[in-house]
């Protein structure tokens, strides 16, 4: 009897595997057909078991590699905000949709605190103070500026900034079209100025 169970099993299982749904606990439930049962534990559980240890324990592992969550020093007077003397709507827009990832005040949310997802936020961070830090925008030559700004026109034109995965946590950043047009207006009004103090220092 034995043997013939282990024989129909063995057939069963040469025969559909590809039948089988993926891997999944519920067959693991199943335990009403206990010839299912009975192939369905021959064939995954060992893997199964074994793969979600080894992501546990990589899981436990990578949480003792946390990220650098202090900002760097404040830079008093570089600040756009500051130096532009920007209107308290606008500074709000930018504050809560482009702060976080473009200037030295970063608040980081909780989901900075578990790895992988806090070395996500990190690299975003980091790559987007490279690329334009408002807290020491004053630092940028007023060419770079101007390309700055022109850079900020279109990437809030085209809706590629924020980067929408900074939605998830953070809905108060998203802008609307009348904020987009708000913000558009604001850094061609910069841009303007800016161009005119570069005509005027020739
Ligand atoms: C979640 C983080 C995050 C937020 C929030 C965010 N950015 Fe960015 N931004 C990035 C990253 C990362 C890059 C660089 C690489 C890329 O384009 O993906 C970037 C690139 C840019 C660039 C291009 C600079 C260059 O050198 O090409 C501009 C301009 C910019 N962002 C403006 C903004 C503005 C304006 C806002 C707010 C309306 C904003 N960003 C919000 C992460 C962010």
């Amino acid at each position: 009897m034995k043997d013939n169970l282990i024989n129909s099993g063995k057939t069963l299982f040469q025969k559909i595997p590809e039948a089988l749904p993926a891997p999944s606990f519920t067959i693991l439930l199943d335990t009403k057909n206990k010839l299912t049962t009975f192939i369905f534990s021959k064939y995954e559980t060992p893997s199964m078991k074994k793969i979600i240890v080894i992501i546990l324990v990589a899981f436990i592992i990578i949480q003792f590699f946390p990220i650098d969550k202090t900002n760097p020093a404040p830079t008093p007077g570089m600040d756009f905000l500051k130096i532009k003397n920007t209107p308290e709507n606008i500074a709000h827009t930018l504050r809560t949709s482009c702060y976080d990832c473009h200037s030295n005040e970063t608040k980081y949310p909780w989901y900075s605190s578990i790895a992988p997802t806090s070395w996500w936020v990190k690299n975003h961070i980091d790559e987007g103070r490279k690329h334009l830090n408002f807290s020491t925008f004053a630092v940028y030559e007023p060419k770079r500026q101007l390309h700055k700004l022109e850079e900020c026109i279109e990437m809030v034109e085209k809706k590629e900034m924020p980067l929408e995965s900074y939605y998830i946590g953070h809905q108060d950043a998203k802008l609307s079209d009348e904020q987009r047009a708000d913000l558009v207006l604001y850094f061609k009004k910069i841009k303007e100025d800016t161009e005119r103090k570069i005509m005027f220092s020739k």
